[in-house]
């Protein structure tokens, strides 16, 4: 280190010191964790030079949310990721109170800028505001702008918070950089701001994309905005939200689908949706993908249960697998990359075979798998249907399938939680062409499942210690089922 080291410097000698002490088999097969201590949001999730870079919300110091630096890693495939040294830390009048979430685009010069909310500390008698703040570097080292913050409050309308203003989100467009930012307003509560730049640095508001109306939650945090299959998707997680629809309470994902209409600045709703149903998800961040795929992560984790969550490695926080997302029949959908199938093992396969009691099936067992049951209702009296999973004598997940009336309860109560959380999502699963699929990933302390090729998410962490690794099905009435299980190393 040199002789008069930088608070970066610290932190990334720091990450050499903890990278040595730290083994691969205390974390997910696939899904990112930090180095070390505290992740939370994705940011400049991007493609540069020949790589996903993805980079987090990140305390290296501690276990628990503390002055936000930047974490980095990269991978080829999504799934297979290495540590990067910390990209950026808090050191500057701009961002001294944290550098928030943000996201990465690449320059027409071939660097790749980071934009993100500096949070300035507050000073006698102010509140801590946030601006937009900009670093250009080459992958690895990001020098920051002199002019940070670049966006501030004054470039805004009236009406719009200093307090609130955070997680731009930023794209290059008809020659020009856009980008879309979280803001509060004072009657409309949350919006999503859409602004523009010629050089990254001089930006101005364009308009407003869309407005929260009180209806979904209060600040709307990490808005994406991206067009797929001809229409223009919005996503936001909202704060502090009221159950309604097919919203639960709390921290949740909203994906507005709809239209531009350029010429005269608007977005025009058509349908909103859950991004996903489960008990950890919040503030996903989407990446175009060379081949075209729109890739979506997600923080695994949500602001209310991560307070109770236990701390059993030297790091907290997953990024959720990687997903393309797609639309179908209106709605944002969502599979597991297709690269997820370089990670299958043994493959197990049962075709139709008949359930009730509850039973297991030879070779399905694992806390590591990728498995999809297929549910046959055709001509069976079967109205529920039960699968467990991280089973052992004092702990299981239910997922539990009510047929009749098409729903899907997830539920962790007995995963091994002492905490009084959440710990139970119903969700919409309906018989389609006459059969119901769930496909699960589970990669030790998380399930993801994916109902009706990916027509619903439900992400959740799962606290079960590794060795209860029992799978059982079970019915009400005699039912067929499918079932092909992939085990993953
Ligand atoms: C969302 C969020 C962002 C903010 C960041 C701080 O989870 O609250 O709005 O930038 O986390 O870590």
């Amino acid at each position: 280190m040199s002789k008069n080291p930088t608070p970066l410097d610290r932190v990334r000698e720091f990450e050499r010191e903890q990278a040595m002490k730290l083994s691969a088999d205390e974390r997910p097969l696939f899904h990112l964790t930090p180095l070390v201590g505290w992740m939370n949001d994705p940011n400049g999730f991007c493609w540069y030079k020949g790589q996903y870079h993805l980079f987090c919300q990140y305390h290296p110091f501690s276990r628990q949310w503390g002055p936000m630096h930047w974490g980095h890693a990269v991978s080829n495939d999504l799934l297979h990721w290495t540590y990067m040294p910390c990209a950026l830390a808090p050191d500057t009048a701009a961002d001294a109170g944290g550098c928030f979430s943000g996201s990465a685009v690449e320059t027409p010069d071939g660097k790749l800028m980071l934009v993100y909310t500096g949070v300035q500390p507050a000073g006698t008698f102010r509140r801590e505001t946030q601006a937009q703040c900009v670093a250009v570097g080459d992958g690895k080292d990001f020098e920051k702008s002199l002019l940070n913050p670049v966006i501030r409050h004054a470039h805004l309308p009236e009406g719009y918070s200093e307090f609130d203003f955070r997680d731009p989100k930023v794209w290059r467009e008809d020659g020009v950089y856009r980008m879309v930012v979280g803001n509060r307003h004072e009657e409309k509560s949350g919006t999503v701001l859409l602004m523009e730049s010629k050089d990254g640095l001089d930006w101005h508001f364009v308009t407003e994309i869309d407005a929260c109306r009180k209806e979904y939650g209060r600040m709307w945090e990490c808005p994406d905005y991206f067009p797929l299959s001809g229409k223009q998707v919005l996503i936001v997680s909202p704060q502090e939200m009221r159950a309604r629809e097919e919203f639960h309470a709390g921290f949740g994902t909203v994906c507005i689908i709809g239209r531009y209409l350029k010429k005269d600045r608007q977005f025009v709703r058509e349908s909103v949706q859950p991004v996903d149903h489960g008990l950890n998800f919040y503030a996903p961040q989407t990446v175009l993908a060379p081949d075209g795929r729109r890739i979506m992560i997600g923080w695994m984790d949500n602001w209310e249960t991560c307070k109770e969550a236990p701390r059993r490695h030297p790091w907290y926080g997953q990024m959720s697998a990687p997903r393309e997302v797609f639309m179908e029949n209106g709605r944002l959908c969502q599979r597991p990359v297709k690269e997820m199938e370089r990670l299958w093992q043994d493959t197990v396969i049962h075709e139709q075979v008949p359930v009730m009691e509850e039973t297991s099936l030879p070779g399905v067992q694992g806390r590591l798998m990728d498995m999809t049951v297929t549910l046959l209702p055709q001509g069976s009296a079967c109205r529920r249907f039960t699968l467990h999973v991280a089973k052992d004598a004092g702990h299981y997940i239910g997922i539990r399938c009510d047929l009749a009336r098409g729903e899907l309860v997830f539920d962790r109560s007995h995963g091994g939680s002492h905490r009084d959380i959440a710990h139970t999502r119903h969700v919409i699963a309906e018989v389609k062409n006459k059969k119901l699929t769930l496909r699960l990933l589970m990669d030790k302390e998380s399930i993801e499942l994916f109902i009706n090729d990916g027509e619903r998410t439900v992400t959740s962490l799962i606290p079960t210690p590794l060795s209860a690794d029992g799978i059982t099905f079970a019915a009400d009435a005699p039912i067929a089922l499918s079932v092909e299980a992939h085990h993953l190393a």
